[in-house]
């Protein structure tokens, strides 16, 4: 039986990965390690908080003592790792917690993978979850490849880049049956509302100012996140070991056209005047070292594992602004901290 740790299950992505691993594979058993930081949320895994093949553990994957204890205790069979430090702005603010989540935390979990399945490394799985950042920055033209050389630029992604390292050196130096994934940028329900999409959505229902960061000219692709899952299913079960796979939406957007989709998409469904949420855009300072464009080819997970985004941008936009409207509550908890002080009464020991 397999009994799958997925690290950051209660995070933006990793809940989708989650409530979908628990409902397609009732003989798998899920255990969800995240140490719910401000972007760990378990109201996201409500569908399937009582399923019986999915269990919720708390912890944080920088304490090394304590993951050697979940990988005795449950006999941890494979691992998806998603949890990390994830916003390109507080790692300009404060890159050590980035160096220690992403950088240390990752490496501890590769210690307790090569300890517990140093017999037979071929039986199991270390699959890491990472991004087109550590890739750098593109000009007009050009794509990342698989190949691409690394060139990270924020503390961000120099840290997933360097965990990326990490899981590549376990593969060569000891065996270690490891899977790599680099995804362009997500969107969807759930998404903490300090990335753009999320941010938006919420700043125009509170008639809050959309900050846009320099001319707004930056490029970023954007995939609907249940297509995410649906690749890294296919990978974790189907990818070949030691390989790298890169995955994107195929769907380029300038951040001022992406925000101006946003906006005339809210006016319609709030009623209100044509243009009025436009009104909002504010251009702001820019990001430092803001990387300029990200795109991504992804033709070798399609001809390989017959992979590609099945949801427009258009289409996942529409699905986006409807969940986070029917979903106010949730917006509601996560920007004024309740479900922080939940944790904090409910997981205080
Ligand atoms: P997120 O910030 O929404 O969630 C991260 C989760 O990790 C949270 O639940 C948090 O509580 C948990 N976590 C943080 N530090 C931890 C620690 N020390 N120990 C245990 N848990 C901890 O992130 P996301 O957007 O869902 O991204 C998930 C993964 O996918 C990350 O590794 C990220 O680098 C990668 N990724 C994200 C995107 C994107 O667009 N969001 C794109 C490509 C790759
Ligand atoms: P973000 O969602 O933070 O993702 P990433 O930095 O990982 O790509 O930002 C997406 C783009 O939007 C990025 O170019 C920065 C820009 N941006 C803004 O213009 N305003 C904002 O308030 C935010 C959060 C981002």
């Amino acid at each position: 039986m397999k009994r799958i740790l997925v690290t950051g299950g209660a995070g933006f992505i990793g809940s989708h990965l989650v409530k979908f691993l628990v409902r397609k594979y009732p003989e798998y058993r899920i255990i969800n390690l995240d140490k719910l930081t401000y972007a760990g949320n378990l109201s996201n895994l409500k569908e399937v908080e009582n399923a019986p093949n999915y269990q919720f553990i708390r912890r944080d994957i920088t304490n090394l003592q304590e993951l050697r204890k979940v990988f005795e205790e449950i006999k941890i069979t494979d691992v998806i790792h998603l949890a990390a430090e994830s916003h390109v702005d507080r790692s300009i603010e404060d890159p050590t917690s980035f160096v220690l989540t992403n950088v240390l935390g990752t490496t501890n979990l590769l210690i307790c993978a090569r300890e517990f399945w140093k017999n037979n490394f071929q039986e199991h799985i270390f699959y890491h979850v990472s991004t087109d950042e550590v890739y750098g920055s593109l000009g007009a033209e050009g794509l990342f490849k698989e190949e691409t050389a690394y060139d990270p630029r924020s503390p961000y992604s120099a840290s997933k880049a360097s965990s990326d390292h990490l899981v590549r050196a376990f593969h060569h130096t000891y065996g270690l049956n490891t899977v790599l994934s680099n995804c362009s940028n997500n969107y969807g329900p759930n998404q903490f509302p300090e990335k753009l999409i999320p941010l938006v959505i919420n700043n125009i229902l509170v008639n809050r100012s959309l900050p846009v960061y320099g001319e707004g000219l930056n490029v970023r692709d954007w995939l609907w996140v249940e297509d995410h899952i649906k690749a890294i299913d296919l990978i974790f079960h189907k990818g070949r070991s030691g390989e790298t796979y890169n995955i994107g939406g195929n769907a380029e957007m300038r951040n001022i056209d992406l925000v101006h989709l946003i906006c005339d998409l809210m006016d319609k469904k709030l009623n209100r005047d044509p243009l009025s949420s436009r009104k909002l855009i504010t251009y702001v300072k820019d990001r430092l070292g803001h990387d300029l464009r990200y795109a991504i080819d992804f033709s070798k997970l399609q001809n390989e594992l017959f992979w590609s985004p099945s949801v427009s941008i258009e289409e996942g936009m529409q699905l986006t602004i409807d969940w986070y409207l029917d979903h106010n509550d949730w917006l509601r908890d996560v920007t004024s901290g309740e479900y922080m002080k939940y944790y904090q009464k409910h997981y205080s020991n």
